[in-house]
């Protein structure tokens, strides 16, 4: 038997025994739930998530935002950009935003997600009716020439390996899979935020 088979045998859940997510969300007096932003580094998914948030606290509600570089400073530190990583990544953080989202608090998470398997991993974790799938569209080359962060220079030296979209593969996500696609190619950073906001805002506006 496996060192992991036998400490999973050890463990004994017992979630019956916790205070319910209805009680939290009646002291909140709002809906938790997860809104997931995808796209290439540099699409804009940190500053739509962060001007959100931003603007959902400023009508009381209670937000929280889980973003990649952040999380990998802490968290995920010791995770790095291989596929395998990249993986581990997102289950952790699906794992977190599931617990923020039982405690009735309205969760943004911005990751670049690059695969169709890891954002149903996100889903399947956080569950379909609390997942909220947004897609930041952008193309390489737009995110390439923005380079906010100097990371698509570095790429292109070859400073940086395992860079997405150039030798890390970014798969687009079928049309009809994302709740909302934002194009940050097309439209400008207000234009995008009122799209995200009307969705988002008629998901969790506060009840009374
Ligand atoms: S993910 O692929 O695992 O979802 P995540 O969103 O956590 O990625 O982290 C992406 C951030 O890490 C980028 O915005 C960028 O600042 C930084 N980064 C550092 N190295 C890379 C790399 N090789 N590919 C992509 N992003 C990188």
């Amino acid at each position: 038997m496996s060192s992991e088979q036998s400490s999973q045998e050890n463990i004994h859940p017992e979630f019956d025994r916790m205070l319910d997510r209805q009680s939290k969300e009646t002291l909140l007096n709002q809906e938790g739930c997860v809104v997931w932003l995808y796209g290439l580094s540099g699409s804009g998914k940190s500053t739509l998530a962060n001007q959100l948030e931003r603007r959902l606290h400023d009508e009381g509600l209670l937000v929280k935002l889980l973003d990649g570089d952040n999380v990998r400073s802490g968290l995920n530190r010791n995770l790095g950009f291989s596929d395998e990583d990249r993986s581990e990544n997102i289950r952790r953080v699906a794992e977190v935003a599931k617990l923020f989202c039982e405690t009735g608090i309205v969760t943004l998470a911005a990751f670049i997600t690059p695969k169709n398997e890891l954002r149903q991993l996100a889903r399947e974790t956080i569950g379909d009716d609390d997942f909220i799938e947004i897609y930041v569209k952008c193309s390489f080359e737009t995110c390439a020439e923005r380079d906010v962060k100097g990371l698509y220079a570095k790429a292109q030296a070859g400073d940086v390996k395992q860079f997405t979209g150039k030798d890390s593969a970014f798969e687009e996500p079928e049309a009809t899979i994302p709740d909302l696609i934002i194009d940050t190619d097309a439209e400008n950073e207000n234009e995008s935020l009122e799209k995200l906001y009307q969705l988002v805002s008629a998901r969790v506006s506060k009840k009374s």
